[in-house]
């Protein structure tokens, strides 16, 4: 089989990975990838939609695989269905459960899918006049897709005055800013749960965490995620049974009623908050950093599981995981998240050494000989243990020979869960 992965990040890097160990493939073709995937699949020098359609009508694929959100808001899959090629994602209709928060929102609140209590709003005056007699803090929410950056907490009405002013006013996310989530701040332990789907069944993986904020304790702005760790050993089976029951299915179910058939890969982030689990936000596709960390602990081949989603037999595949911990430690570019460095020449990449170790390329290119970087997030440093610390300590050994000027990364990744 010939694949195609559409995307450039860590997540991309990870799938090829993993389909590389099928049998069942021979040509993996990533659009535009990185210097990671070059390794060990082709790059191909385009990314836009149009451009991805264009190649696949001369050059066809046994399947498409998207990585990122975008894509999908631009309707990549119904394109590429319209050309008669399977493809793993879900089409434009059933990915507005991310691509639009208000949707999402108001499709929990139909179905009773716990989730905060919230109001939606599309003018100005009138959300300033909500938040006044609001429990605080409050989280105010750009509806549409804001590189991760559409959300603000406010502990107070000032911020919560700013926070609608930049986003309704100034604009500052455009068009995704023209309405507005204003919610009840959820108090608890945040996951990622991510789902395997063929439209009606669905398939739950093990929890993971992803660790958003720039610095140790969760401190600084929030990044694109700086590590994970798969499973999160806290959670329990009880937990796992009630996301599944009282979120992933009634999601899925409530998707396709209305006529959005959801095949992929559904990802709520999830509080658990003393009244249980509710759900923060939809997303469409897989995690990055989680899919560093998930596709470590994979025991399936993953080309068959993604054929069971296109094709609606999901409940024939017996997906297994295996029962080591993973974890993914970000190295990221100096002045990452908000303008990062670019051309610094990374060292140390073959010599990097840990039980266990894989490591997976972001924003990196192939230049003859080096590998400089070339984005906020250059790195995964992804490790194996038989349990979570073994895991750490061997991804924390191992960065220790990896280098580029500027490099930060979390030392705490997976802390607070030992
Ligand atoms: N209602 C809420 N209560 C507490 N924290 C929240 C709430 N909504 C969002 N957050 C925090 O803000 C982060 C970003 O919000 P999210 O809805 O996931 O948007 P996005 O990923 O699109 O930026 C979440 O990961 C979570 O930590
Ligand atoms: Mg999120």
């Amino acid at each position: 089989m010939n694949i195609l992965v559409v995307g450039n990040g860590g997540r991309e890097h990870a799938l090829v990975w993993k389909l590389r160990q099928s049998s069942k493939v021979k040509n993996i073709f990533v659009t535009p990838g990185n210097a990671g995937t070059a390794q060990i699949a082709q790059n191909l020098d385009i990314s836009k939609t149009e451009e991805i359609i264009d190649w696949l009508k001369i050059n066809s694929a046994d399947l498409v695989v998207i990585g990122p959100d975008n894509y999908l808001s631009e309707g990549i899959v119904d394109k590429i269905q319209e050309i008669g090629i399977p493809v793993f994602g879900p089409t434009k209709n059933a990915s507005e459960i991310e691509w639009s928060k208000s949707f999402a929102k108001k499709l929990m609140l139909e179905e009773n899918i716990p989730t905060a209590t919230f109001q939606i709003f599309n003018d100005f005056n009138a959300a300033n006049l909500y938040i006044r007699n609001q429990k605080l803090p409050l989280v105010i929410k750009a509806n549409g897709l804001a590189l991760g950056k559409g959300v603000v907490i406010a502990e107070n009405l000032i911020q919560a005055e700013n926070a609608i002013k930049e986003i309704m006013s100034n604009k500052i996310y455009g068009d995704a800013g023209r309405e507005i989530i204003i919610e009840e701040y959820l108090q608890g332990k945040e996951i990622s749960i991510h789902a395997f789907c063929d439209g009606e069944n669905v398939a739950l993986f093990p929890a993971s965490q992803d660790h958003k904020r720039i610095f140790d304790y969760d401190k600084g702005p929030n990044t694109g995620g700086m590590g994970t760790i798969a499973p999160v050993p806290w959670v329990t089976d009880k937990q796992m049974e009630e996301i599944e029951e009282k979120i992933v299915l009634p999601t899925i179910e409530a998707l396709r009623k209305r006529g959005r058939i959801f095949q992929g890969i559904l990802y709520p982030g999830i509080m658990i908050t003393e009244t249980g689990p509710k759900v923060i936000e939809f997303n469409a596709r897989f995690g990055d950093p989680e899919a560093q960390s998930y596709m470590r602990i994979l025991d399936t081949d993953l080309v068959d599981i993604l054929f069971a989603c296109v094709r609606g037999n999901l409940k024939s595949e017996n997906i297994k995981w295996s029962n080591k911990s993973a974890c993914c430690i970000t190295c990221a570019s100096r002045g990452y998240p908000s303008v990062s460095e670019k051309d610094k020449t990374i060292n140390g990449l073959e010599t990097a050494r840990g039980i266990d170790i894989v490591i997976f390329h972001a924003g990196t290119k192939k230049e003859g000989n080096v590998t400089p970087t070339n984005g906020g997030r250059v790195l995964g440093i992804t490790a194996t243990g038989n349990n979570l610390s073994q895991s750490l300590t061997s991804a924390y050994e191992a960065i220790k020979s990896v280098s580029f000027d500027g490099m930060q990364y979390r030392k705490d990744i997976g802390a607070k869960s030992i």
